[in-house]
């Protein structure tokens, strides 16, 4: 075979044929797409495969079956030039505005499954991909499709609700939001009794709202909706069906860095391996791209194996099933699944445990395209296949031009971190997994921080086979990834246990040479050491359980398990998600097309949905534009002692590097409050991610790769502060922005208190995790000017400091923001970052200049939501009353003060909660340490200050034996009470939402049904808990207060968007109406239209514009006079949880929240913020953990490592109640804020689990007063459920090692 001449590549997109002779093999499907085709309805929120933006179907022919195959995959991963022969469909080609939407994106915007819209087009290509595969799916199907799909807006419940009117019968009957399956359907007063909590038993509760409630009105409304006719759909190209021509002749690309070989004989493949033994074998490429894009590999040669017969077959063998090295983790799974449906079940012990893994590998578009060889090959130490083939004795065939061998997966296949016994000239053509025989068994585990989508903390495959018809162990194998540089196997204590009974003498013995087999140093990279080591010991004993479990169904005289312990060996299991909600419906009469109070899709929803909602790296590129790149520091803390761009610049294609020297030096520091940040670092950096310089070039690769050739020198400047903890060690602190709320005398509230405790706190911090990451273009205008497109909350501000670092008047700057892929108070003071750079390099170059930044880096250096730690000293009568309460709180600000100061003052004004606490000493300071510097994330320090004060109730209640809900009903605030800084509340409405969401909540009820399970189950408990939330409303910096509806905008932020904005609007109304007073006057049966022109014609002014303040409101801290906020949000949530005490895995159960909104403005967007702002909290308070070295490097900078809420995550229940009958007179049209307020009511959920750890440990006799800290993550919950496997694995004392990772 002759490989010299060029291939063109040839593939379909939307039905259109794509012929590319000079392709880059270098660049993914997502870059051709939206770089080369302009179709840009698919998105890039990673790169790496973890957020599923990018989604796309791909489909082929498949000669063998003579069907198509269509399968969704990342666009980000998928190398262009794999798609040869394919026919690609992105959310371009399924429908659009002008020539109607297809239903899966009519659906989702309709039923209000968009916020931001960027993970809109994702989602609907998973779905659509479903749907072609099976007209009518189960729900289980579509949980299944989105386990690789992330939305940071929604709360995933809408999503789910829309789309459940494609499901079976079945699986769709509780979909109706108003009634569903959450209601009775019985009718109270007229309502539901769900509703506000109004039941048959306590129909008072209903008297004091207007009645209306919109138990038969739904937040959309289904039988609208365009039916689905699968005959409708695109056909595959002919061409393709009709000539296998693309499929089976050997294809090369010749690029200018990289050649791509796509041999279509293993002969040819081996030949190729031969001649270049470096060369990358690819077919998933989900391992390779990431080493590629983020950790700067680069592999001139590339060979895809996909077409070679030998490695893509899957035969069924006596002894087992043949699987091809390229066969897709799919393809796996669904042959595993056949064989598991037609062999006699003792035969595939092993399939279903390699199933059940699969459930839980990556989301579906990454198994779509992975394939098992990838896996094997790689060696990652966490495969989770790997444990599974070595416990099982996969047997590998291995091949090269010249030898052929079999060699069994054990642990001499793997010899160090990701190598194995591979030749370089060597592949490996299959793998046989074995049958098993009826006296062996087989299970597989994995323990991660989230259970859909995640990479393992630890996992096992785990083997025994025992003599004929007895319990005596003739074999075992326990095969462990997560413990050691590669996948290992515990060999000693494999050894200890053959010829041994199967009893429970033996889970000591074997537990004792797990220890011995499986070390881990303190500092060992990964950390979470004690919990590693302890899943090690939890999993060996879950083994033992179901092994006996099976046995005792087969050999009369083992007894089956225990009722108590029954739990353990289920697997994990939830039926469709069920939801209800709640709102008032508009009055009776109130006209069509006042749509004021009505469930309105927004604006943006269906251009969303179709991909035609222009983003900011969706705008085409301008002529002769540039990309910029970022230079960023890698030390936290160091003098700079040169820097050098000679080697960056020499690339071809690099325009030019910037750096401080390029501003004038009174022009180089900006900040959101003082001006204490540099754009371009000068002398010395102090956080690792801090801005150097940056390149531009004539593309993002260009410039990225330039980027890294920027020579910087460093001298280490010591100490590096990275924890708050070292901050106050080392008395790094903003020492001008110290701050202090008193309320009475807590000294005098001390002496009197029956009881004193102290202690302390900390909670963990928050990627914002917006789906689009900072971006901005700049286009240099005439005269000087700047025209700035920004992803931004505050355009204003972007104005601002870009006209002061470069000098030129603000008016010559125009800033605009279309929208945003998501913010969250990661925007507002942050995008200058980029902002800033892109327009100093168009003013300089006179060229457009764009930078949207990669993931990585945007976490890097953009801020994460504050972690904040405080001492506690809380005084209390022995009847619960909290008399007197002293904290200490600090937040790790980073290396610049930001807003850091005012979060810090939300937190003091918040750490009351719902609450009337007599003396308070709130003291607060903002550590200053090596860290990039901390920003406003949605509640802005509020979720923090909150969540100190339930925390410490919660130890209150624990210490006195006090019930929960007691506590807080006795020190709940009332209307008229005064808060710890002197606001009175009026319009209070904490104690409805408490006691409404007590009701509708069953909260008595259940809490004893908890409390039952609690009795019958000792390695799964259950938890309950109820938490209300009051939220002030005012930005904290008075100025911001205002609202003009033309210049001068405040921040889209401090969930004051709609309140200040829509009274600026209403005012400008009001002009315009009064304007027109006079032509309604003389033509009263007229339409507006009439006298609009009639206006017109007179020559009266039809444009106004509107400004409005928040009036009454400013706060002087110092003197403690003025009022902070404008009036106050309340709600509260109940939340049930069950969690796996032996792997500190949790389950949401149900969750109920009652939420004050006022009137709402549109029911759908209020429910949309409650529920989204709910995930996000639970998110913040559970899964999400920030990891960080001790020199303050991020560990955690993408979707891979860093785990927010994914679809499985949303409570199986969840139910959501406006409460109704609450106007607001403070705010447009009676309505409340919504962004912020519901978010703390998440926490709920992690006092749900510290309720269940509670009953875990009171089980054993361990203490119920315990310290957990915020998030409660698996690790927490696992060694917070401490019993005989986690005592054998004490905390070193500190200081005594070096940790991987540490909290900041
Ligand atoms: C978002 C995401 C989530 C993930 N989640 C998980 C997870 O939950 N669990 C887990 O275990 N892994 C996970 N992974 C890792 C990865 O998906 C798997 O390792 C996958 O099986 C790799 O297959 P691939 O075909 O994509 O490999 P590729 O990237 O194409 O190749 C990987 C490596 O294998 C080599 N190789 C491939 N085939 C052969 C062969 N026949 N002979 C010799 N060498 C070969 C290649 O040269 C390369 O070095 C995840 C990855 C991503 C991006
Ligand atoms: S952009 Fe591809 S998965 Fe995130
Ligand atoms: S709507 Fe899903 S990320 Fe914003």
């Amino acid at each position: 075979m002759v490989w010299s001449q060029s291939s063109a590549l040839v593939f379909f997109v939307n039905g259109k044929k794509v012929v590319d002779d000079q392709v880059n093999p270098e660049w993914t499907l997502l870059t051709y797409l939206r770089n080369k085709l302009r179709l840009c309805g698919t998105k890039l929120g990673c790169g790496e495969g973890g957020c599923g933006a990018c989604t796309v179907m791909v489909s082929r022919y498949d000669r063998k079956s003579k069907n198509v195959i269509h399968i969704a995959v990342n666009a980000c991963l998928t190398p262009v030039c794999a798609m040869h022969g394919a026919a690609v469909t992105t959310v371009e080609g399924i429908g659009s505005v002008e020539k109607g939407l297809h239903p899966v994106q009519e659906r989702i915007a309709r039923s209000h499954g968009s916020q931001c819209g960027f993970c809109t087009p994702g989602i609907v290509m998973s779905m659509y991909t479903l749907l072609r595969n099976t007209t009518v799916p189960k729900f289980t199907d579509m949980e299944t499709a989105f386990q690789g799909n992330l939305c940071r807006c929604t709360g995933y419940r809408p999503i789910l609700e829309g789309f459940k009117t494609f499901l079976t019968e079945g699986d769709s009957n509780d979909v109706v939001n108003g009634v569903s399956n959450g209601c009775c359907g019985k009718k109270v007063n007229g309502g539901c009794c769900m509703s506000n909590g109004t039941t048959e038993d306590d129909e008072a509760m209903n008297q004091n709202g207007n009645g209306n409630i919109s138990d038969n009105e739904q937040l959309f409304s289904p039988e609208t909706f365009k039916p689905y006719d699968p005959t409708q759909e695109p056909i595959f190209p002919p061409e393709l069906l009709l000539s296998s021509h693309y499929d089976d002749s050997n294809i090369v690309f010749h690029g200018e860095r990289v050649t791509w070989y796509r041999p279509v004989k293993l002969d040819d493949l081996l030949e190729l391996k031969a001649s270049y033994p470096y060369a990358k074998i690819v077919v998933g490429n989900t391992e390779i791209g990431v080493e590629v894009k983020f950790k700067n590999m680069h592999y001139p040669v590339i060979i895809q194996p996909s077409r070679v017969e030998e490695l893509t077959a899957i035969r069924v063998e006596d002894n087992g099933v043949h699987f091809g090295a390229s066969v897709t983790l799919n393809d796996l799974d669904q042959t595993l699944q056949q064989q598991i449906q037609s062999q006699p079940k003792h035969k595939t012990r092993i399939f279903s445990a390699i199933v059940e893994m699969l459930r839980w590998f990556a989301g579906k578009q990454i198994r779509n395209a992975a394939a098992i060889g990838g896996n094997i090959i790689t060696g990652s130490p966490i495969s989770d296949l790997n444990p599974i083939f070595m416990a099982a004795h996969c047997l590998l065939e291995l091949r090269s031009k010249d030898d052929h061998r079999f060699v069994t997966m054990d642990d001499s296949f793997f010899t160090g971190y990701r190598k194995n016994i591979l030749k370089s000239e060597e592949i490996l053509v299959s793998i046989l997994i074995p049958f098993t025989k009826e006296d062996e068994y087989f299970w597989g585990f994995k323990q991660a921080k989230r259970r859909d989508d995640d990479i393992a903390i630890t996992n096992a495959g785990m083997r025994v086979q025992f003599e004929v018809g007895t319990t005596i162990i003739k074999d075992i194998s326990l095969a462990f990834g997560g413990m050691a540089p590669t996948t290992v196997m515990a060999r000693t204590a494999a050894a200890s246990l053959i010829g041994q009974q199967w009893n429970e003498h033996l889970v000591r013995e074997a537990c004792q040479a797990l220890i011995e087999d499986l070390p881990l140093s303190p500092g060992a990279p990964g950390g979470m050491i004690q919990f590693r080591r302890s899943l090690t010991l939890s999993f060996f004993f879950k083994f033992y359980l179901v092994v006996t479990s099976e046995l005792s169904k087969k050999l009369p005289y083992i007894k089956p398990l225990d009722k108590s312990l029954q739990k353990v060996v289920q697997l994990y299991h939830r039926d469709s998600t069920k939801s209800c909600q709640l709102s008032q419906v508009v009055p009776d009469g109130q006209p069509d097309y006042d749509l004021v109070g009505r469930p309105v899709a927004h604006l943006s929803a269906l251009k969303q949905a179709t991909g035609e909602a222009v983003y900011i790296d969706d705008i085409p590129r301008y002529e002769g534009e540039l990309y910029l790149t970022l230079v960023l520091s890698t030390k936290a803390h160091a003098h700079i002692l040169s820097i050098d761009a000679t080697e960056a610049l020499k690339v071809e294609g690099v325009v030019e590097f910037f750096s401080a020297k390029d501003i004038e030096p009174k022009r180089n520091h900006f900040g959101a409050i003082i001006h204490d940040e540099e754009v371009f670092a000068t002398s010395k950096v102090t956080c690792i991610g801090q801005i150097i310089g940056a390149i531009v070039a004539v593309d993002q690769a260009t410039s990225q790769r330039a980027s890294k050739l920027v020579k910087v020198d460093y001298e280490e400047i010591h100490p590096v502060i990275v924890t708050i903890e070292d901050a106050i060690k080392n008395n790094s602190f903003y020492d001008d922005w110290v701050r202090q709320i008193k309320d009475g005398d807590v000294e005098d509230g001390f002496n009197k208190s029956d009881g004193i405790l102290e202690g302390e706190l900390h909670l963990g911090g928050q990627e914002h995790f917006y789906l689009e990451t900072h971006a901005s273009v700049a286009i240099p205008r005439e005269d000087d000017e700047i025209e700035l497109l920004c992803s931004t909350q505050h355009p204003a501000e972007v104005q601002h400091l870009t006209s002061h670092v470069l000098g030129i008047p603000s008016n010559r700057i125009t800033c605009r923001t279309r929208r945003m892929g998501g913010g969250f108070g990661g925007k507002e003071s942050r995008a200058v970052i980029v902002a800033v750079p892109v327009a100093l390099a168009a003013k300089k170059l006179k060229r457009p200049i764009r930078c949207m930044l990669d993931r990585d880096e945007d976490m890097a250096i953009s801020g994460t939501r504050h972690p904040f730690f405080c001492k506690y000293k809380v005084g209390f009568t022995k009847e619960g009353r909290i008399i007197s309460l002293k904290l200490d709180i600090f937040n790790n600000a980073g290396n610049t003060l930001d807003l850091s100061c005012s979060i810090l003052e939300r937190s003091l004004f918040s750490a009351d909660n719902g609450y009337k606490i007599p003396n308070v000493e709130f003291n607060g300071k903002c550590c200053r340490t090596n860290l990039p510097s901390n920003t406003a994330f949605r509640g802005f320090g509020g979720p923090q200050g909150m969540m100190f004060c339930e925390m410490i109730f919660d130890v209150v209640a624990e210490h006195l034996k006090m019930d929960q809900i007691k506590i807080r009903d006795l020190n709940m605030l009332n209307e008229g009470d005064l808060t710890h800084y002197g606001q009175k509340l009026d319009y209070c409405t904490v104690r409805r939402c408490w006691s409404e969401v007590l009701t509708s909540s069953h909260y008595a009820e259940r809490r004893q049904k908890v409390d039952e399970f609690n009795r019958q189950n000792r390695w799964r408990k259950r938890g309950i808990a109820t938490i209300p939330t009051k939220f002030g409303i005012a930005f904290t910096a008075l100025f911001l207060n205002q609202a003009d509806r033309v210049p001068n905008a405040s921040a889209t932020a401090a969930s004051a968007g709609s309140d200040l904005n829509g009274m600026a609007v209403l005012n400008a109304c009001k002009t315009i109406m009064e304007r027109l007073k006079p032509f309604k006057l003389a033509n009263p049966k007229g339409k507006w239209e009439d006298w609009v022109n009639a206006a017109y014609f007179d020559r009266v002014s039809l444009s106004a514009t509107g400004f409005y303040k928040t009036p009454e409101i400013g706060f002087n801290i110092a003197t403690k006079t003025g009022k902070p906020f404008n009036y106050f949000c309340f709600g509260a949530a109940c939340a049930e949880v069950e969690i796996d005490c032996l792997t500190g895995d949790h389950e949401v159960l149900r969750t109920d929240i009652v939420m004050d909104v006022g009137e709402s403005i549109n029911p759908a967007i209020d429910i949309g913020q409650v529920e989204g702002g709910f995930m996000q909290g639970y998110g913040l308070y559970t899964l999400e953990q920030l990891m960080y070295s001790p020199q303050g490097f991020l560990f955690t900078k993408g979707p891979g490592q860093y785990k927010l809420p994914g679809f499985g995550d949303i409570p199986a229940e969840f139910n959501v109640a406006l409460l109704r009958g609450a106007p607001n007179p403070k705010a447009v049209f009676s309505s409340k804020a919504v962004g912020e307020p519901p978010l703390f009511l998440a926490a709920s959920v992690f006092f749900a689990i510290k309720d269940a750890i509670k009953s875990a440990r009171s089980e054993v006799g361990l203490s119920t007063e315990f310290r957990l800290d915020s998030p409660a993550t698996a690790e927490r919950i696992r060694m917070g459920c401490e019993d005989e496997f986690t005592e054998k694995f004490p905390t070193p004392p500190g200081g005594s090692f070096k940790p991987w990772a540490v909290i900041v």
